[in-house]
């Protein structure tokens, strides 16, 4: 397959016009829809509510995008029961019939690009080319896993015997009913991703989505329900404590694919595998390095760094949190660093020149305060540490980005994941000590390195405990894996599985073996 990345790619590097002119006609056309009531896909059928929640635009939280169903424990149960029912009737279709199917939403997803970036950027904040990024990844992923499933011819293949009088084959089988939970910060890529995996090999699947981004991924519900059997794919928005909880307490369910924080996923991974063991597929943050060798590149450094810890305000799982600097070019790499984040463009996503949106929510501000009072008092804030509040920004959640320096090195900001535009930034003499300091972290998710010495970047892809590791990447540092190319994976306490989502061992998961044995 292309990778559909690979164009927006283009349009980063040569800003053309007419990617503007297509994304600003798009955010005229999605508006249409503001305050629109969605239902929930339970069963083949769309399910209102008279008792619904509020997306509203965490850019201008005037602006109200659409009304959703605050399902009941009951709504959930149904999904699932449904989910369960449609399982032969999904399983047994033909595999190429699947993989064409998800080709064809593809299709429909690369055609609507632009509306489909437009709602995101209203919906989460993602500015223009992070919200094409995410369109761009949910279409790789679909393609990507059609390409593995055919590869593989559906994953069935006769063994070898000796034995004359059997005939004997291996065949990967779906698990039954998925449940997948996945976040506002991917909210089309990682939700299709998810599901995917599991739709693809033949699962049946109960989706929740992020209440803070579900209609993204109802565009997606939307394009592929009606291509299935009902209830193949279940669509149930509402609260973590009621429609989340239903799922992994379910004895129904057979496996969950799980995309979010340390502490939910862990808490959900207990539940679930309290009654009896089944697969549970989970990403969970990270709190990823970058090792700045004496011998690195400045501007390609400063790029990198700035891209990976401020783009899209640092909420991403892959996010750079702590860079680890050289003593000999502390000052200089700073001082290029600052210069270079006080000059990003602060403003509403949506618009041609934003480079940083708001974060998501007033949880997030309320942590942003936080961060910024305790970095105040233990260490030293180089920039950022503050809200906007200017006239234009005033009904948004926009924070500014921000570097602290002087933090002790176990310190809790250094340790614990923020998911906000907030970096901080260590010194270090010899390059041992800052392998050393990198992996000294209970995550092991991405991280990076810039160095023009060939023996300080092989010690470090031996040595450095993360599951996506990147050398000189100056596009940055540790975000932005392209599936297929980076298979994105968690290692430590990132992740559960050790297989990456966009890799060609990540279709094996939502599959167990069978051998059949067939005797004359
Ligand atoms: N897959 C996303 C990235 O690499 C999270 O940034």
């Amino acid at each position: 397959f292309e990778n559909e990345r690979t164009w927006a790619r283009f349009v980063e590097n040569n800003s053309t016009d007419s990617f503007h002119k297509n994304f600003d006609d798009a955010v005229g056309q999605v508006q249409k829809d503001f305050g629109k009531k969605y239902p929930m896909i339970i069963g083949g059928k769309e399910i209102f509510s008279d008792d619904v929640f509020q997306v509203r635009s965490p850019a201008d939280k005037n602006l109200i995008l659409g009304n959703f169903p605050l399902a009941t424990k009951d709504d959930a149960l149904h999904a699932i029961e449904a989910a369960k029912e449609s399982f032969y009737k999904w399983s047994l279709v033909p595999y190429r019939k699947r993989v064409q199917i998800f080709r064809e939403v593809a299709d429909i997803f690369s055609h609507d690009k632009f509306r489909l970036a437009a709602i995101m950027s209203f919906e989460n904040g993602k500015n223009r080319l992070e919200a094409m990024g995410d369109l761009d990844e949910s279409i790789d992923f679909m393609r990507f896993y059609a390409e593995q499933l055919e590869i593989n011819q559906g994953f069935s293949k006769d063994t070898k015997n000796d034995n004359p009088t059997e005939k004997t084959k291996s065949t990967l089988k779906p698990y039954g009913v998925w449940g997948i939970i996945s976040p506002f910060n991917f909210p089309s890529a990682i939700a299709i991703g998810m599901t995917s995996g599991a739709l693809i090999t033949g699962n049946t699947t109960v989706l929740k989505p992020s209440s803070d981004a579900p209609i993204s991924a109802f565009k997606f519900v939307e394009s592929i329900y009606p291509k299935l059997p009902p209830a193949a794919i279940n669509f149930v928005t509402g609260s973590g404590g009621i429609v989340g909880k239903t799922i992994l307490e379910s004895l129904l369910v057979d496996g969950i694919a799980f995309t979010g924080s340390q502490e939910v996923g862990m808490t959900g991974y207990s539940t679930f595998e309290a009654s009896r063991p089944r697969p549970f597929i989970s990403e969970m943050g990270g709190k990823n390095p970058a090792i700045i060798s004496a011998s690195s590149d400045i501007e390609k450094a400063t790029d990198g760094v700035l891209r990976a810890a401020f783009g899209f305000s640092g909420q991403k799982c892959s996010a750079c949190s702590r860079v680890y600097v050289q003593k000999s070019i502390a000052s200089k790499f700073l001082e290029r660093l600052v210069a270079k984040t006080v000059a990003l463009k602060i403003g509403k996503p949506w618009e041609k020149d934003t480079y940083i949106g708001p974060v998501i929510n007033d949880a997030a501000v309320k942590k942003f305060q936080k961060a910024s009072d305790i970095a105040k008092k233990d260490g030293k804030i180089l920039c950022g540490g503050s809200l906007v509040s200017d006239d234009t920004n005033k009904n948004g959640n926009f924070v500014t980005p921000t570097i602290v320096a002087n933090l002790p090195l176990d310190h809790e900001l250094i340790r614990e994941e923020l998911f906000l535009p907030f970096l901080c930034v260590e010194e270090f003499e010899n390059f041992d000590d800052a392998l050393a300091m990198a992996n000294k972290s209970s995550y092991g998710l991405t991280a990076g390195v810039f160095s023009q010495d060939k023996n300080e970047i092989e010690k470090f892809f031996e040595k450095i405990e993360a599951g996506v590791t990147y050398a000189n990447r100056a596009a940055s540092a540790t975000t932005g894996a392209m599936v297929g190319a980076q298979p994105f994976v968690g290692w430590k306490d990132s992740g559960i599985s050790g297989k990456g989502a966009g890799g060609a061992y990540y279709l094996l998961q939502f599959l167990r073996e069978q051998t059949q044995t067939r005797c004359e």
